[in-house]
């Protein structure tokens, strides 16, 4: 199945969602997602369909992979371990969970947290797709190898897709690693601050004074 990015799947709406209107816009697609069977995860034990969690104002987006047990178990993305570290990071960026918005490549968790197959993300894209145009943020952070390919339609190293911007929906997107993956490699968190470096001059943020 060729992999088809997230500004080949459908031109930018004409009409853009008002900040006022973006809380109301996602709980009707979220109402228009409903107890989907859209996909095999449907029937893949999962518990619950995880959206999204975060400001729907947000400048900044993190996309993730899937959910695990946990976000399975409690509905909202990024509460395990690998959630954990994503708090980290944003803190370290000098924003809090609740400034920027959390999604996933897709809602339902794979069997033992297995990568999710084309047919299932290509399924989901359209609704996630659809989050980030309603929240228009300025930059997104692909977060590991499968929300890159997804996102960016394409299938290359991390390597070769971090250290560049790219256009998702007209916002900024940078790659790095996933926080699972820095959980495994700890080593690799370096090269993950500078990318989030680079979001943060992109926003004009600054870290956290320390003390
Ligand atoms: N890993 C992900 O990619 N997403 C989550 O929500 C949790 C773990």
């Amino acid at each position: 199945m060729p992999l088809v990015s997230f500004n080949q799947l459908a031109p930018l709406p004409a009409v853009r969602v008002a900040p006022a209107d973006k809380p109301a816009a996602l709980q009707a697609l979220r109402a228009y997602i409903g107890d989907c069977t859209r996909c095999p995860l449907a029937y893949a034990g999962r518990h619950n369909i995880v959206f999204k969690d975060g400001d729907p104002n947000a400048q900044l987006m993190f996309v993730g992979e899937g959910p695990g047990a946990d976000e399975d178990a409690s509905g909202v993305p990024f509460v395990g371990k690998a959630g954990q570290l994503l708090n980290n990071m944003i803190q370290a960026m000098g924003l809090q969970r609740e400034q920027v918005y959390i999604a996933n490549i897709v809602m339902c968790r794979p069997p033992k947290n297995r990568v999710p197959e084309p047919v299932e993300a290509n399924t989901c894209s359209q609704f996630l797709l659809q989050q980030i145009d309603i929240v228009q943020p300025k930059v997104i952070v692909a977060l590991g190898a499968t929300a890159a390919a997804y996102l960016l339609g394409v299938r290359q190293s991390l390597a070769s897709l971090r250290g560049r911007w790219h256009d998702v929906r007209g916002a900024k997107c940078a790659v790095t690693y996933h926080p699972a993956f820095l959980l495994r490699d700890p080593r690799q968190k370096g090269e993950a601050w500078k990318d989030l470096q680079r979001v943060m001059v992109e926003l004009g943020l600054k870290p956290p004074a320390r003390g």
